[in-house]
């Protein structure tokens, strides 16, 4: 049985309830965060700490806990878990009130969960996936990690459909990324991926391994490429908390390169498993 911490109380996951009146349900009005625990130790804690903030700040809604008192909550859920590796999903919303009104009330108090779910961290080869390229459809504010979701969704389910694992999404042309992952092209040895402007989230995955590649004095451009880039380019991947590095073999029809996970992405695949160990 899991167990949900929510509005400052730890409870069993059948009894994590919140009010119908949670404008996180009636307007998707609010920020969400995951971040990997390995061996009990949460990565890039104050990264995500400060993204969570940084969403929050961005949607007007006041951070109920600092990043040490969410450090707390996770240690509690992960020694209640007896979790080593796992995933700890935080959201926030601005809270409840009644009647259903478009414009909140100032000073609502926010609605606030967490909870962990076990964490195979990827082994071995992994095997280069499809994704299929689509118009990204959704707002212009990508850089807040919204709960409104529903844009990736729609992409996700429609990418599924025609056999792809995820879609790579682009505005007029220029790649920005997946429905939950960021994209990486490999050129010439360089490293380019789009910059970490308001049309992507910037995922911190997507960090690591920009600070894997420069460290390694692999060439690195954080620009925006566009999809004639990405079906010319040598190699491709797709990078986020809970998948790590996956190759991308193919977009469409079109495969990337002779189809097979590079050299590039080989040698950062390495570096991340052997940072993260
Ligand atoms: N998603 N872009 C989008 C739209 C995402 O939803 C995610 C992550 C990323 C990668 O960010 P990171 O490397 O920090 O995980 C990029 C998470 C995993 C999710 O929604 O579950």
């Amino acid at each position: 049985m899991s167990l949900i911490y929510l509005n400052g109380d730890y409870v069993p996951h059948e009894q994590a309830k919140i009010s119908v009146f949670d404008r996180g349900f009636l307007f998707a009005d609010g920020i969400y965060e995951v971040l990997p625990v390995y061996h009990g130790q949460p990565f890039m804690l104050a990264e995500h700490m400060q993204r969570l903030h940084n969403s929050l700040h961005a949607v007007g809604i006041t951070p109920p806990h600092s990043p040490a008192e969410w450090e707390v909550i996770l240690r509690h859920l992960l020694s209640a878990e007896q979790l080593d590796n796992a995933i700890l999903y935080i959201q926030v919303t601005r809270g409840a009130e009644f009647p259903r009104n478009h414009l909140p009330s100032p000073n609502m108090q926010p609605t606030v969960m967490a909870y962990l779910v076990p964490f195979t961290p990827p082994t071995g080869e992994p095997a280069p996936v499809k994704v299929e390229l689509l118009e990204d459809i959704r707002w212009l504010r990508c850089d807040i990690k919204s709960v409104s979701l529903l844009g990736n969704i729609l992409l996700k389910l429609q990418s599924t459909a025609s056999g792809a694992q995820e879609p790579i999404l682009h505005r007029a042309g220029r790649v920005t990324e997946g429905a939950s992952c960021n994209y990486f092209i490999v050129k010439d040895n360089e490293l380019i991926t789009p910059p970490a402007d308001e049309l992507i989230l910037a995922g911190l995955t997507r960090q690591h391994v920009l600070n894997l590649a420069r460290s390694a004095h692999i060439k690195v451009r954080e620009q925006a490429f566009s999809t004639a880039d990405l079906f010319a380019a040598d190699e491709c991947f797709m990078t986020s908390a809970t998948r790590e590095i996956i190759p991308v073999g193919q977009v469409g029809n079109e495969v990337i390169a002779d189809g097979h996970c590079g050299p590039v992405t080989q040698q950062l695949i390495k570096l991340f498993r052997a940072s993260r160990s």
